[in-house]
């Protein structure tokens, strides 16, 4: 090849100095250890203001005879760099992909981290496994206002204004005719004044009493259950609350009647169950006697089915008012009802199921 000769560099000719161009980029192509590295060579020694181009610049200078030799020449170690370029950035890169890999393996036989779960409060939990019960016994679930007329919570119950059977509950009055409901019972009136008997309805929620120490909460949970149908007697009610009692706190365990009052049952008893903790057999959650009450039952009595319109001589029924914290405290061996509404994350945790 014909050598070429251009100022300012009289000591190399122009394919020297390419030549010269073109093995130093070549050398530092191979000899680059990331694809970042090996991109800022080619745009030092190929992009727009690289080496090559300086030397397009010099070219200007010769003459039209020598012109198209030497761009042949600078084309040709151009095109040789970038093919280069291209076989060192792919092996980089190839290169870099296994590194990241390798750093990036996951051991799929590690121990999985466990995400640390929320628990259902206790009461929740309670309420949802007692409703699932009275679900399969054919109950349908119901719900009422927490805010309830007087005339629902006391007068439809067969509890007149200045009757004293008020005084057995301490009532938060809202105003002259409302009051924060003090059981779940006014659900009877409700459902009595809106649904068709035959009926089996059970009722939770929340209700509210002037009232507070260890035993008791101004706020807490019951749980209704109203049955109506023809010919409903105490051997009915003794029945399903004995096999409801069984369902939640363990088969075996007996149940007792005992004789109370209710102004909405005519005969009212109490239920008491054999206790969860002991079986029975004494404890200090059952005060030794082997036996805990968990709320008051009864037949509904005339005067609040006749309320409603409903006929009492065609139609007869029982109803149940469990306390729902009492029977959480039975099944968990809880021994302060305070718990429930400490929000205390040692207490509730326990209950993750
Ligand atoms: N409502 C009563 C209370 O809160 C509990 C109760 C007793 C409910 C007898 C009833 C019942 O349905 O028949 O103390």
């Amino acid at each position: 090849m014909k050598s070429l000769n251009i100022s300012p560099m009289p000591e190399q000719n122009l394919e020297q100095k390419i030549n010269a161009i073109r093995s130093e980029a070549e050398t530092s192509f191979k000899t680059a250890t990331t694809s970042r590295d090996l991109y800022d060579l080619k745009v030092k020694f190929l992009g727009k203001t690289g080496s090559f181009s300086v030397i397009m610049k010099d070219l200007s200078s010769l003459s039209a005879a020598e012109k198209p030799l030497a761009g042949k020449l600078v084309n040709e170690a151009k095109q040789a760099l970038e093919s280069v370029y291209q076989v060192c950035e792919t092996n980089l890169k190839q290169r870099e992909l296994d590194e990241k890999l390798k750093s990036e393996t996951l051991d799929l036989t590690l121990p999985g981290v466990p995400a640390p779960l929320g628990a259902q409060h206790p009461v929740s939990l309670v309420t949802e496994e007692i409703s699932m019960i009275l679900s399969r016994m054919g109950y349908s679930i119901r719900t009422g206002p927490i805010i309830e007329t007087d005339r629902n919570n006391f007068e439809g119950l067969n509890v007149p204004k200045d009757h004293p059977a008020r005084d057995m509950q301490d009532t938060f009055y809202i105003d002259e005719s409302h009051v924060l409901r003090t059981h779940t019972s006014p659900i009877q009136v409700r459902t009595f004044e809106n649904e068709k008997p035959p009926l089996r309805i059970a009722a939770p929620g929340s209700v509210f009493r002037s009232d507070s120490d260890v035993s008791h909460s101004p706020n807490f949970h019951q749980i209704e259950g109203i049955c109506i149908d023809r010919n409903v007697s105490m051997a009915d009610l003794k029945g399903t609350i004995t096999y409801f009692v069984g369902e939640f706190f363990g088969k075996g365990l007996k149940t007792r009647f005992r004789p109370s009052f209710f102004p909405f049952t005519e005969p009212s008893a109490e239920v008491d169950c054999q206790c969860a903790v002991c079986k029975g057999k004494g404890c200090r959650m059952c005060g030794d006697s082997g036996w805990v009450e968990i709320g008051g039952s009864g037949l509904i009595h005339p005067n609040v089915l006749s309320f409603s319109g409903l006929d009492p001589k065609e139609w007869q029924g029982f109803a149940f008012g469990f306390g729902i914290e009492r029977m959480a405290i039975i099944k968990y061996g809880i021994n302060d009802i305070r718990l429930f509404s400490e929000n205390n994350v040692r207490f509730l945790e326990q209950f993750a199921t």
